[in-house]
Parts: structure tokens; sequence; C-alpha cells
């Protein structure tokens, strides 16, 4: 992370001395100032992701690339690394450091591309730029300030957290990259507006309309999907409370779910449908006609069993039926319909085998019974974490893919599986359960 600071900040002092060489006046620190306060005021109003561990996003990518399309890369990194200066002004130092060069390594980076392919800056004073004849280099201009960018923040975050770094960045940044370069041209709009006679600066101002009005309707729908997402989270606790048996099941499923999903490097597109179809997995047990048989003591019959057979097929209509939900071909509902099924293709409903079953479903399958064998049922003894793993890996390869198997147990190892039976306190009650936690098991 040094490096980049030490990097970043060796290629501001060159870009800094050809910047001085073309001369410093006070208009071009006035309209760096500008800049500035957009990048502030951009960077102080981010718009909050829904889940995802408080994520944020901004729409600084369109002021960053109108910046650096106007006054070039020597003024764009400067701006950037004040601003960063100011917005991370609380963090460690090291990641102050990091930011500043990373964002100047982005900005010349993306500046070289541009003048490679013919692009010229409108602050450069050699008249109006024809952004209309260089369509490649502005769209390979805003591919590598996005792909240098994330790619050293990915790569940061990789030494970090000893992954992969192009694992990280698939997790951490794909699903950002369309809606980043979606606001490229919001970006040109504001160099256009800029460049149009006797408008200058005040221009770049209404050009900045529609890109708060996108970041106003993003956080709309952000704000939305949150509210949906509380909703099926507040009736998946109703529908499982009347049960002590299944309390709290689909919430841990799910924590487990996405443990393994980020251990086996899933995107956040994914992540985010296996949040949802953890969520849901089992709401197709929740017909009314079937409550006595959820509901009976001890094992069910065989024809009780056929009913539940039935639910990942009843809970893949639900879900196919919630408009809101990560709908790229039904995806949640497809997860929700195989969480059942076994690698050998002896599980239920399809008797899909092998990587027909969608990854998401064969991580939700891993810890639907990692959940089951843990915690207390009506049916069964709960068995302690370790004899749960060792029943997963005897499993593996006929019922349970050995990859998820094997993302459990690295889990188990580093500490980061929080096992704990969701009847700890109630079921100890009932059936004298004790409560299974993750310092027990050393
Ligand atoms: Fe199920």
């Amino acid at each position: 992370m040094h490096l980049i600071g030490v990097l970043g900040y060796g290629v501001l002092g060159w870009l800094s001395v050809g910047l001085w060489g073309e001369g410093v006046g006070v208009s071009l620190g006035l309209e760096a100032a500008f800049f500035l306060g957009l990048a502030l005021v951009v960077g102080l109003f981010p718009v909050r992701l829904p889940g995802r561990g408080g994520a944020i996003t901004t729409v600084g990518f369109a002021v960053d690339y109108a910046c650096l399309l106007i006054l070039g890369p020597a003024v764009a990194a400067w701006v950037g690394v004040v601003s960063f200066a100011v917005l991370l002004r609380r963090s460690p130092r090291v990641r102050q450091f990091f930011n500043q060069g990373q964002v100047v390594l982005s900005f010349a980076g993306a500046g070289w591309v541009y003048q490679g392919l013919g692009g010229e800056y409108v602050r450069s004073g050699g008249g109006p730029v024809a952004f209309g004849k260089l369509p490649v280099a502005l769209v390979l201009c805003g591919v590598a300030f996005f792909g240098i960018s994330s790619l050293l923040i990915a790569t940061a975050m990789a030494l970090w957290e000893r992954r992969s770094v192009l694992g990280m960045w698939g997790v951490s940044f794909r699903w950002a990259a369309p809606r980043n370069l979606a606001l490229a041209p919001f970006g040109l709009l504001m160099a256009m507006a800029y460049q149009a006679p006797g408008l200058g600066l005040g221009a770049v101002v209404l050009s900045l309309v529609p890109l708060v009005g996108a970041r106003f309707a993003f956080q709309g729908a952000m704000e939305m999907l949150e509210v949906h997402r509380e909703t099926v989270y507040a009736l998946s606790n109703a529908l499982e409370a009347y049960d002590p048996y299944t309390r709290n099941h689909s919430e841990v499923v799910t924590r487990y779910a996405l443990s393994l999903g980020r251990e086996l490097e899933l995107s956040a597109a994914q992540l985010e449908a296996l949040e949802w179809a953890g969520r849901l997995h089992d709401i197709g047990k929740c017909r009314q006609d079937w409550e006595p048989i959820i509901r009976k003591p001890g094992r069910p019959s065989s024809q009780e069993w056929e009913v539940i057979r039935q639910h990942p097929v009843e809970g893949s209509q639900l879900a196919e039926e919630m408009e809101f939900l990560p709908h790229t071909a039904g995806v949640v509902a497809k997860i929700v319909r195989a969480h059942h099924e076994r690698l050998d293709g002896s599980g239920y409903p399809d008797g899909q085998a092998g990587e027909g079953i969608c990854l998401e479903a064969r991580i939700l399958g891993v810890a639907d019974a990692f959940e089951a064998m843990t915690a207390q049922r009506a049916y069964h003894q709960q068995r302690p974490p370790e004899a749960a793993l060792e029943e997963l890996r005897r499993c593996a390869g006929s019922q349970f893919d050995p990859r998820v198997v094997a993302a459990m147990e690295r889990l188990w190892e580093q500490e980061e599986l929080e096992v704990e039976a969701p009847l700890a306190q109630e079921a100890g009650e009932l059936v004298g359960a004790g409560r299974v936690s993750a310092e027990g098991k050393a």
C-alpha cells in the first residue's frame, strides 16, 4: 500500500513539473477549486447500498471524468489528492496515502490512454475539443480510469485478506463497473457544456442537474429495495417464529451461505441473489394446509415427506412472483428450487446433478444441512459442529459439492463460522440443548 502511495506522489511530482511549465494561473486555480468542491460534495453525500455490509457508492466517477477531460490529468490528480485528504481525514494515514496514490495513478493512466488515442483536454487552449470525433479515446479513457483505480484497490484488499486479486476484483468491482461507466456520459456532458461559448463553469453547474437527478433516482431505488428486504426479513422471521424448531433457521442459513459465497469469491450480484434465496429458501413450507405436517413433532411419514419435498417448487413459484428480487433469469427462484438437489442426481424436486445445479444452490444446500445438523430439531439431536463437518465431508461428492464443503472447513478452521444453535436459550429449556458456539471448538 505504501508503494502505491510513493509511486503516486512520484507521478504527481512529474505531472506537476509539466503543469508548471505550461503556466498556472488564477483561473486554473479557481476551476480546480470548483471541481474540488464538487468532488467533496459528491463524496460527502453517498448513496447507501442495501445489505452489502454498509457499502456505499457515489456519482463521483462523472465528476472525476469531467475534471480529467476539462483540466487534464495533472490538475485532476491534485483535485483527487486534496479531496481524499479531506474525505479521509479521520482514516489511518496509510489509507489516505494509498488512496491518494491510486487516484493519481488512475488519472495519469487514463490521461495517457486518452492522449495516446488523440484525445485533447478542453483547458489545453487549442480551441474547442471535437469530442464527437474521439469515441474510442473517450470510452477507453473511462475504462482505463475505472480499471486502474479498481485494480489497485482490489490488489490492496487482496493483500490484506490474502486472496487472489482477480477474485477480489470480481467480488468488489465487477458489479460496479457498468454503473460507473454509465456515469461517463454525464462527465462528458459537463465537459461539452464547459466549452460552450460564453458559459464556462456556469454551464457545468447546469449540466449537473441530470447527474443530481440520477443520483436521487438511484437512491430512491436503493431505499425501495431496502424496504423490500426488511419486509421479506420480517415475513420470514414471522413465519418461522411460530415454531421453536425453525426459529432463525433462514437467518442463520443465510449467514453461513454468504460466508461460503464470499469464501468462494462469488460476485456481489451472486451474493445478493444468494442472500434473497437464503431468506426465502423454505418459504414454500408456509402453505396453510401443510402446517400440521410441518409442525408435527417427530419424523414425518413417507407421504408427509412427499408433501414436504414439494416446498422448493412452491418456494420458487413465490419467489418468481416477487418482482423486486434480483431477477436475472429468475435467479433467486432457480436457487430456491434447487436447494435440495444433490450432486449425484438423487435430490429433489428435479433430480438435477453436478454442475447442472447452480453454484449458489450448492452453497445453500451445504449451509442448510450444516445449520440443520447443528441446530435442535424435533426429529434429531443437535450435533457438534465438528460432527456436522465430518458428515458434510462424508457426503461430499455424492450429496454436496466438495469445493463448497472444503470452503466450509476453511471457514471453520479460520474461526469465521460463528455457530450458534438458534434455539440456544429456549430449546435449552425445552429439550436440554446447550449452546454450541465458536469458542466451544478449541
Ligand atoms: Fe428446504
